[in-house]
């Protein structure tokens, strides 16, 4: 196969099986390429730890697109996944926006197909919908506010009472933010799959076995595992909360790749991954953790997979991601 006709493929499937020379130092090389392509890294906390250790910034959802949004670099490669490195693309069109896997996708995502929610949102006209940004760029166009889990419930609040919403696609955070703010906005059934495996019963138990560990969870997480949690908030605020208060031990109801983060900030801290209801005790993201440093390495060098969109569903889907990001301004979440 010719070089051009892989770099082709490399388009539609990434980089499949694609053999990195050993004896490469992959910190050193991504460093020299960032340099010559003035390029940033944005990761999601999510990401393996060489993956956050190589980054320009880490964050949550808002943080990232806040970021994306104001970058200066040319490249943005994003080690995260797909609706992440579109919003990036949204928000810099004359920006070159790579994912090092286009197969990084994100069942929360994939539980919203853009005609059935059309359909729905067709059934409720009077209903303004607030989309969590964990969506395709089809729904965003769809949508009237984009969110994330640090600003969902401020967003929710800053509109009147009696404003009808439509809340889209995570149920379990939909559900607790009609808990937080007293509303009843209708809810579509998607749901994450690595926050809905918790096992409330394995976390009850360790929770017993460590009667001084505080459990922190993700608000994508079910309603079981909400209810016994001592602080629930983005990956940004279960982070900073860890570093910010006095317990020694903590249980985190979240995907494994931020314990890096937070063992770092404080390692004299013990943190545990709350058990989930599987046989291989594994609560990694399978799309999250298909980047590795191996192929930001390939994407950096031959710019591909590069993430490209429909112009107009771009600026459809760019008017409600302006909007969370001016209404978070207000708040003061910069
Ligand atoms: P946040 O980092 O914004 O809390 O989102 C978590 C998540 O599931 C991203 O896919
Ligand atoms: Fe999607 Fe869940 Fe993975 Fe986040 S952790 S990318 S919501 S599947």
């Amino acid at each position: 196969m010719t070089v051009d006709n892989a770099l082709a493929q490399v388009e539609t499937n990434g980089f499949v099986d694609v053999l990195v020379d050993p004896s490469l130092d992959l910190f050193e090389e991504i460093r020299k390429l960032k340099k010559e392509k003035n390029a940033v890294i944005l990761a999601h906390y999510y990401q393996e730890p060489d993956i956050q250790d190589i980054a320009d910034y880490i964050g949550d959802s808002l943080g990232l697109a806040q970021n994306a949004a104001g970058t200066e670099a040319d490249m943005i490669v994003f080690a995260g996944v797909h609706f992440m490195a579109e919003t990036a693309k949204i928000l810099n069109p004359s920006k070159k926006v790579i994912l090092p896997d286009l197969k990084a996708g994100c069942s929360l995502s994939d539980s919203c197909p853009p005609p059935l929610f059309k359909a729905f949102k067709d059934k409720h006209p009077d209903h303004l919908v607030i989309s969590y940004i964990n969506c395709s760029s089809g729904i965003k166009a769809l949508s009237d506010i984009i969110c994330t889990s640090s600003n969902a419930q401020q967003i929710v609040e800053s509109l009147p009472v009696d404003q009808k919403i439509i809340f889209a696609p995570d149920k379990n955070l939909g559900g607790y933010i009609n808990k937080k703010t007293g509303r009843s906005m209708l809810l579509w059934n998607g749901a994450c799959m690595v926050h809905e495996l918790f096992s409330l019963e394995k976390i009850t138990r360790l929770k017993l076995r460590h009667p001084e560990a505080k459990l922190l969870a993700h608000p994508e997480c079910e309603e079981p595992i909400l209810r016994i949690a001592d602080f629930i908030g983005s990956t940004t605020q279960i982070l900073k909360y860890s570093q910010a208060d006095t317990a020694s031990t903590y249980i985190v109801a979240t995907e494994t790749g931020i314990l890096h983060q937070m063992q770092k900030n404080a390692p004299n801290k013990t943190f545990i991954a709350a058990p989930p209801d599987n046989a291989c005790a594994c609560n990694d993201c399978p799309h999250m953790k298909l980047n590795t440093l191996e192929k930001i390495y390939l994407a950096m060098k031959y710019e591909l997979p590069e993430i490209k969109m429909d112009e107009n569903i771009r600026l459809a889907a760019k008017k409600p991601i302006d909007r969370m990001l001016k209404l978070s301004r207000q708040f003061g979440l910069v």
